[in-house]
């Protein structure tokens, strides 16, 4: 049940190739009939190649040794005809199989990207972008073009090869003997090759996924590159990591380049032997000179499908590697949804509880991947915020504010403890119910590459027309909006970076406050604001907050006095709980906070 740790550095452990490929079956599956079509009619193919040695035997033998010149033209006509089928054929399969194998690829691509947002905050926190990223574009591609190419060669080459080998043998088993000798050592060889090679494909595609991590991080984070003047040691560090990936394929090249001479030259040292073999037969007439002209063309037409086994055999390799790192992220474990399936009778939300408000009972938080022995971020937090009522979460940085109003939504799983929203437990409810009923803002708004009013309407499933133009009035962002080139229907950049913090800020405060949610949960809404637009954004918040029972982290006396009550958060516990003025009166930590006044009381 523990969770599955991060991006595994390297390949510690020793998997199967034929293991980590035959988990593809499933994706494959619905589109098996025209991928065994399409190697069907490959092999049929590869035959056509074999008939042709054949063909010029019985030229050889036939019209050529009788000078018959229309048996010649026959003969001719003939090998004309089977090149061009195996051309027509080998047209087909392609044809065959790029539709469906496309979207083999477009389905896992799905399928990640699914589980990619299923999976809990915890995950996201520990893995790379990067990584993440080049698994779903780089390793994906790769397995279509092994399904496509790289299965069927296999296959059909390995055929070829058993066909072409019979076909030698019964010509000349003598002959076909000296041909095959080679290929036990080849096999052996291949062999080896295959998991020396693994190891450093492997490497290869994990420091892509890290190059990709820097490549994203960097453009993400140009503002503080440029504004720190760092770009000279990012360009380094990205040299260092790009540096080392052309290593890695370097040593990949070797690796392959060994085989490939093994695999070229050991073949053609034997063919020379049988020909040689062969000249002396022909010489004292126990062959003829057709059956070695068809068997050595049968041995060259093999020569493509040994060579290949070498260039497919990684290919199956850095297949099985993506794959694996396919299966890495969709094994991640989704936390079960432990609620309510079904919305049958009797959830249709908050209108059949009694209001109750928003309570906390005894909860306890530590992140999973925190050191053992350390004491939880949460430690028994028991705070409730009665039905509409407002209450303000102050507490020093790093106290567990942001944690704390995150397990609402249920971006993490308690420890232990329980949540109530108007006396059900959140532990009862899908997540799907609980976010429809609390709405979030947190400190860093997060806009999207779509237009304004797609970034705030993503708030609510039923919100029309009427409800952003109130949410962007209460968020005081109509007046800026409006300003916008096409008001609403303009497209805020990637994150929002087109727009200002304070203006990003009231549109995800806009965000939450769209669908007239229940509950309201707020990290910090109002520290980008100027001090005239945060005035004006409390006026009009005010009578948000007065309909919906709220949650809010201030930081200042100001966002303070929204809120009905204060509770500090202190120690991993309510340390207090009160008014304003009460609390500066009674609380030394709290005073400190809030005006910055010096105390006796040491705050930790
Ligand atoms: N994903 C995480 N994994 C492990 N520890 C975390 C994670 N996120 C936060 N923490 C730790 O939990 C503690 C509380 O963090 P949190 O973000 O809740 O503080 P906060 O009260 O919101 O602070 P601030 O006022 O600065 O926003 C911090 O010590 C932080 O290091
Ligand atoms: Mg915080």
């Amino acid at each position: 049940m523990s969770a599955s740790a991060g991006p595994p550095a390297s390949p510690a452990r020793k998997r199967s190739v034929v293991r980590s490929l035959l988990r593809l079956w499933p994706y494959v599956r619905p589109v098996r009939a025209p991928v065994f079509g399409a190697a069907g009619v490959a092999i049929v193919a590869a035959s056509m190649g074999l008939i042709m040695p054949l063909i010029l035997k019985w030229i050889v033998d036939g019209p050529v040794a009788d000078g018959d010149t229309t048996g010649l033209w026959l003969g001719g006509g003939l090998l004309l005809l089977i090149g061009y089928v195996e051309a027509v054929l080998f047209w087909l399969r392609r044809r065959l199989v790029a539709r469906p194998l496309a979207g083999v690829e477009a389905g896992m691509r799905a399928a990640l990207y699914g589980h990619l947002q299923r999976l809990p905050v915890t995950f996201h926190d520990r893995w790379p972008t990067g990584q993440l990223l080049s698994r779903g574009t780089g390793d994906l591609q790769l397995l279509r073009m092994f399904l496509a190419f790289g299965l069927t060669f296999l296959i059909v080459n390995t055929a070829t090869i058993v066909i072409g080998f019979g076909v030698l043998m019964a010509q000349d088993w003598l002959l076909g003997l000296v041909l095959i000798v080679p290929v036990v050592p080849l096999i052996a060889l291949c062999w080896l090759f295959e998991t020396r090679f693994t190891v450093v494909a492997r490497r290869a595609q994990d420091q892509m996924g890290d190059l990709t991590t820097v490549i994203e991080e960097s453009i993400l984070g140009i503002r503080i590159i440029k504004g720190f003047g760092r770009h000279r040691s990012q360009a380094r560090a990205f040299r260092a990591l790009s540096r080392q990936l052309m290593e890695t394929e370097l040593h990949k090249t070797r690796l392959l380049s060994l085989i490939w001479l093994v695999i070229l030259a050991l073949p053609e040292l034997f063919l020379g032997i049988a020909l040689v073999i062969g000249v002396n037969q022909v010489a004292d007439g126990s062959l003829t000179a057709g059956t070695l002209v068809a068997f050595t063309t049968t041995a060259m037409a093999l020569r493509w499908p040994i060579e290949s086994i070498g260039f497919l055999l990684a290919m199956c390799n850095e297949s099985a590697t993506a794959a694996d790192r396919f299966f890495e992220v969709m094994d991640a474990e989704v936390t079960p949804e432990t609620g309510r399936e079904t919305g049958a009778a009797g959830a249709g939300g908050a209108g059949d509880a009694a209001p109750d408000g928003l309570r906390f009972e005894n909860v306890v938080f530590r992140f999973p991947d925190s050191p053992p022995g350390s004491p939880p971020v949460l430690d028994g937090v028991d705070l409730h915020v009665r039905p509409g009522e407002t209450l303000a979460l102050v507490g020093g940085t790093g106290s567990g504010k942001t944690t704390l109003i995150g397990l609402v939504p249920r971006l993490h799983e308690l420890t232990s403890g329980r949540i109530l929203l108007d006396g059900t437990d959140i532990a009862t409810l899908t997540r799907q119910e609980v976010r429809a009923r609390v709405a979030v803002a947190f400190e860093e708004p997060t806009l999207f590459s779509a237009s304004v009013r797609e970034n705030v309407l993503m708030g609510s499933d039923g919100a029309g027309q009427d409800d952003l133009a109130r949410a962007l009035r209460v968020s005081q962002a109509d007046g800026f909006v409006r300003a916008l080139p096409q008001g609403v229907e303009t497209e805020v950049g990637e994150q929002g970076l087109s727009l200002s913090g304070g203006q990003r800020q009231r549109l995800a405060l806009a965000r939450a406050v769209v669908g007239r949610p229940g509950f309201l949960v707020l990290d910090d809404p109002l520290s980008a604001l100027d001090v005239h637009t945060e005035a004006r954004v409390e006026a009009a918040l005010r009578d948000v907050l007065s309909e919906t029972t709220a949650l809010v982290i201030a930081h200042r006396p100001s966002t303070v006095q929204l809120a009905d009550r204060v509770a500090l958060l202190s120690g991993g516990r309510v340390a207090a709980i009160g008014t304003h003025t009460e609390l500066l009166h009674t609380n030394a930590e709290y005073r400190h906070l809030m005006t910055g006044e010096q105390t006796e009381v040491s705050v930790s």
